[in-house]
């Protein structure tokens, strides 16, 4: 059996991966998969839950309640967590945060795991998260380690909340990003780092179209050395 393209894109969070993912995978007609949109259903499935983020074994526990599977409609991915679609509260600063805290836990990547792995294998994927190059599929044709500033990467989050008439701090913002990043970097397990053999691309001079751009570029020359 031939095996599918795998296109890897880890970075840390608003360095525009799930924007540029999207487009990438639409160029090359393969489907785009949103890890971080799981890690986020099942935050969601904690925060319904009340359960306590300091206590590993309930999240381990509460954990196992959480169905999360993916479909595909109209060509978008749609979460649906114990068969109910998530996909609109996923976005939220309170679910992003608990996605970070709970995706420490090991028995949660391990279900998270299995599930990507699974959707890698069945069709040609670029998929995007943190662990994607390291951990999740090792052997992708294609890995590119995407990331930008912490300002850069907290004005585009703060403009984004503005636009959406909502209240927006940037210093707030920006001190969420520093400790995301830092919880993303120093778990123990499957922390966010970039790949031996990822391509390094720093976003914070360059528009989503040539940050597309270069990434495509990168797929044509490794697909093609790949024959
Ligand atoms: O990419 P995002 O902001 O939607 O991800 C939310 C959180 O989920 C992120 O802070 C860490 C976690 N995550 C992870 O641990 N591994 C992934 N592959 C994707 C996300």
């Amino acid at each position: 059996m031939n095996r599918t393209v795998n296109v890897a894109i880890d970075g840390p969070a608003g360095a525009g991966k799930s924007t540029i993912a999207k487009k990438v995978a639409k160029t090359l007609q393969y489907i785009y998969v949103d890890t971080g949109a799981m890690f986020r259903a099942m935050a969601i499935h904690l925060i319904r839950r009340g359960t306590d983020t300091s206590d590993a074994a309930a999240i381990s526990r509460d954990a196992q309640e959480a169905d999360i599977t993916i479909e595909y409609r109209d060509g978008e991915q749609v979460v649906l967590l114990n068969g109910e679609n998530v996909t609109p509260f996923l976005r939220t600063e309170e679910v992003g945060n608990m996605a970070s805290v709970s995706s420490v836990n090991p028995d949660v990547r391990t279900k998270m795991a299995d599930l990507q792995r699974q959707l890698a294998k069945k069709q040609n994927v670029v998929m995007d998260g943190r662990d994607i190059g390291t951990v999740i599929l090792p052997d992708a044709q294609v890995k590119i380690y995407l990331t930008a500033s912490v300002e850069v990467r907290g004005m585009r989050r703060y403009k984004e909340l503005v636009e959406k008439g909502l209240d927006a701090d940037l210093e707030k913002i920006e001190a969420e990003i520093r400790e995301r990043d830092h919880r993303d970097m120093t778990r123990p397990i499957a922390p966010l780092k970039q790949a031996d053999d990822a391509v390094f691309i720093d976003s914070s001079d360059m528009t989503i179209d040539e940050v597309t751009e270069a990434i495509l570029a990168v797929c044509r020359e490794k697909l093609e050395q790949e024959g």
